[in-house]
């Protein structure tokens, strides 16, 4: 599930990276393409239409958690992009029955939420609190998963900091997250001089990253992973990355 990118783009929220032009047109491109290898990779995607008033709507990760029996509207971290949980949400209760929603005082965005199989790890961090954290332990328990709190620090999303290879493996940035977190996998560090390159995003076998980060790719490519990439630059300055793009069903 996709959202083209709101030719608002430029007035996006940004937290820990400074503000610079943003070419709306190119980041469009860029989406469109980032849609395209979605489907070369074998994804069907649900595209949504751009949200003229909501700058950050492309980043519709942030707005729900999907798991395989049901579905979390977050509440967001930040002001501005609360309205964009309204907008997604019909489209969520065609797939899927069970719908929960977060509430007050709780905040989370989806970008804190990683699930390898039934564990999953939600970052405390500038945008998700521990009262979401537990209202998510409440609505997930039933269904057998196990929630744990991270905490980051320095980014803006613990998926910023890690991200799942494979049920087994992360690939962490040591800066931002801590590594014994993550004791019960293996793990590989982002390259020293790519700071932003955990962000990865998994589609069935094959892994899906900015081409911006060689040297962790060639990490990747060397312990036996397929990564594709993909030129996310405009994206990159409004504090965006490959998982926040789009919600995966399945
Ligand atoms: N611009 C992405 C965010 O701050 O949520």
């Amino acid at each position: 599930l996709c959202r083209a990118v709101s030719p608002a783009i430029a007035d996006c929220e940004l937290s820990f990276i400074g503000r610079e032009p943003i070419d709306a047109a190119k980041a469009q491109r860029q989406h469109a393409n980032y849609v395209a290898l979605l489907r070369q990779l074998g994804a069907e995607v649900i595209a949504l239409p751009s949200e003229p008033d909501l700058p950050d709507s492309v980043f519709v990760e942030d707005t729900v958690l999907m798991f395989d029996d049901l579905a979390v509207l977050t509440r967001p971290g930040a002001l501005s992009r609360r309205p964009e949980v309204a907008a997604i949400q019909q489209t969520v209760r065609q797939v899927r029955e069970i719908v929960h929603e977060i509430q007050a005082p709780g905040t989370l965005d989806g970008g804190d939420v990683l699930r390898i199989g039934k564990q999953v790890y939600v970052g405390r961090s500038a945008r998700s609190n521990q009262a979401a954290i537990d209202q998510l332990a409440d609505f997930l328990r039933p269904f057998g998963y196990q929630v744990h709190a991270v905490v980051t620090r320095g980014c803006l999303h613990l998926k910023s900091a890690v991200t799942a290879l494979d049920d087994e493996t992360v690939l962490l940035q040591p800066r931002w997250v801590d590594r014994g977190q993550f004791a019960d996998y293996r793990i590989i560090e982002v390259d020293d001089t790519e700071e932003h390159a955990a962000n990865v995003l998994r589609v069935g076998d094959d892994l899906l990253m900015p081409d911006n980060f060689p040297r962790t790719r060639q990490r990747l490519l060397d312990a036996g992973y397929r990564v594709g990439t993909v030129d996310v630059s405009e994206l990159q300055k409004a504090e965006g990355a490959v998982t926040c793009c789009s919600l995966l069903l399945a």
